[in-house]
């Protein structure tokens, strides 16, 4: 498939680049002798939503460390845009954004100076077009009123919104997100997948979701991934797994609570 199929457009100026494929290939991580992932092979496809479930320690976010180039495969491959992610001039070529679980703001820093740390940092604009690309993406977020707070006056929702924002005026082709909703209630929840959604129907942009949210995933995924155990136990669309069959994905999907559960058992109080 030809990498131009879709245009990502730049959210702050007319300019149009092709947005950016992901590939997988037998990919294998071990810490030590703990085999975290065990021969991945995945492609994410130029301007799709791409939601990675799994249970918690299934390897999501060491996952998405190795497209960003932060972990290193012990054996196999990751290319994004055909560009091998372990190789740092790749970051260099391909604009990708991480927004992490717990967001990662600076503390001491202003929304305003957060979102605009990264423009300076790399000399992209000089203060008034800096001025410019960080209100544009607050105001992508709903969050012009919040850009002189500090991320300890945040809720929950508008430190992920922050996030957000801080990745976009990155003008990323390829968006990934660590448990964007995790800790949000479902209210919060569905407005950020909301936002995630509308980011890539407007800028084509390519985006990995790590998430347990199974709203999230049925509603906005292109494509939905389950790593359990090291190993991608489904792959699909939204409608191919809510019509899987198989026992571990159907059991993750629709956990039940068990109040008889014979492990508890020694909670009760002897009579
Ligand atoms: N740098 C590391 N060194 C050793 N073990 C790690 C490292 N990073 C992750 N792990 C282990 O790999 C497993 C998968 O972690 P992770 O990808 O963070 O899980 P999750 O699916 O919850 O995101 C966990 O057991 C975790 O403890
Ligand atoms: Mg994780």
């Amino acid at each position: 498939m030809p990498a131009t199929t879709h245009a990502t457009r730049n959210p702050f100026s007319h300019a149009e680049t092709p947005a950016v494929g992901v590939k997988l290939e037998d990919l294998c991580k071990s810490f030590g002798s703990f085999e975290v992932l065990k021969h991945i092979t995945l492609s994410v496809e130029p301007g799709e939503i791409f939601v990675l479930m799994g249970p918690s320690g299934s390897g999501k976010s060491v996952l998405l460390k190795h497209i960003v180039g932060l972990e290193l495969p012990t054996s196999g491959r990751v290319t994004v845009d055909g560009l091998d992610a372990a190789d740092e001039t790749t970051r260099e070529k391909i604009r990708m954004a991480l927004v992490f679980q717990a967001g990662a703001l600076f503390n001491s820093l202003s929304v305003y100076d957060n979102l605009a740390l990264y423009l300076r940092e790399h000399q992209l604009a000089d203060e008034a077009g800096i001025r410019e690309k960080v209100m544009r993406a607050l105001q992508i977020l709903s969050l012009e009123n919040a850009a002189q707070k500090f991320p300890s006056e945040l809720s929950g929702g508008m430190k992920k919104r922050v996030a957000i924002a801080r990745a976009l005026v990155m003008e990323p082709q390829l968006m990934l997100y660590d448990e964007p909703t995790s800790e949000l209630d479902p209210v919060m929840s569905a407005t950020i997948a909301e936002i995630i959604a509308t980011l890539k129907d407007e800028y084509h942009v390519t985006t990995i979701v790590v998430s347990h949210d199974r709203d999230l995933a049925l509603n906005i995924g292109d494509r939905i991934g389950i790593l359990m155990g090291g190993e991608l136990k489904f792959l699909g669309t939204p409608d191919e797994l809510r019509q899987s069959q198989d026992p571990e994905v159907v059991d993750f999907l629709n956990p039940k609570i068990d109040l008889k559960n014979p492990r508890f058992k020694r909670l009760e109080t002897p009579s």
